[in-house]
């Protein structure tokens, strides 16, 4: 078994990296990093440095992998130094989000754009990007957080419509969507203490559902929106 991991820097992708570095079926973990390479190290392990809305370097990634059985991509943009998720429609700023369409959403297209090759030869492949349940427009009770809302939302529309067209070249991959709950991270930090109500994870403990979920998909499990707790999310 042969795992990528793009964004294996952030709180839940360096989790994920963690758990299959440790799980005795992975025979290589490549993990991407793009500001600075996590001290974790592991024998079946490589490092590689990656902007996600760098097409040439994903181009490259992929040219050196081959026989993936799952790739993840848990790259994502919440707040930056200069933006912040908005409450208002006056608070949008363009670049704001412009920068969150090409972190959540351009990196799983550019991602999928090359990832095919490295898929094909494998049975039962699994191709899993980390979206929010935030992105779903039919949960969408609360409003705010246009930039990131959008960029989720469209990335939705992307892992559905690649899921269409994979079902017929790549029919052994199921290609999902998961939201990993609230999670204690850099991206959510800011905002966690601002509801009290909300069910907060570890990173570890929420990889560990994900990668629970991702293992047991199977290709007809294409084209789903799935929870942390294995639940259906309405698109
Ligand atoms: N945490 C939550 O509560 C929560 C809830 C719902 C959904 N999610 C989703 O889960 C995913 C992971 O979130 P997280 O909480 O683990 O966030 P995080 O700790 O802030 O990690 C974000 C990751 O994205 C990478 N990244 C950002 N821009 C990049 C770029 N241009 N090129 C390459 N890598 C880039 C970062 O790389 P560097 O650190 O190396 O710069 C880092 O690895 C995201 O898609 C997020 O939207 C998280």
């Amino acid at each position: 078994m042969n795992v990528l991991v793009i964004g294996g820097s952030g709180g839940l992708g360096l989790a994920l990296v963690r758990l299959f570095c440790d799980g005795g079926e992975t025979e290589q973990v490549t993990a991407t990093y793009r500001t600075e390479q996590p001290m974790f190290a592991s024998e079946n392990l490589t490092w590689v440095s990656l902007d996600v809305t760098d097409d040439d370097a994903i181009s490259a990634l992929f040219a050196s992998c081959r026989d993936l059985t799952y790739i993840i991509n848990a790259v994502g943009l919440l707040h930056t130094d200069l933006g912040q998720p908005e409450k208002t429609i006056q608070k949008l700023d363009p670049n704001f989000f412009m920068e969150n369409i090409r972190v959540n959403t351009l990196s799983t297209l550019l991602i999928a754009k090359h990832a095919r090759h490295a898929l094909k030869k494998i049975s039962h492949s699994v191709f899993a990007v980390l979206s929010a349940r935030v992105g779903s427009i039919s949960d969408n009770q609360l409003g705010g957080w246009y930039s990131y809302r959008c960029s989720k939302a469209a990335l939705n529309m992307a892992v559905k419509t690649l899921s269409i067209e994979w079902k017929r070249t790549l029919p052994n991959c199921a290609v999902v969507a998961l939201h990993p709950g609230t999670v204690t991270t850099e991206l959510s930090a800011p905002f966690v203490g601002k509801n009290p109500k909300a069910t907060l994870f570890l990173p570890e403990q929420s990889a560990r559902w994900l990668a629970d979920i991702i293992v047991e998909l199977e290709p007809e499990d294409t084209g789903r929106f799935i929870a942390f707790d294995g639940t259906k999310i309405e698109w």
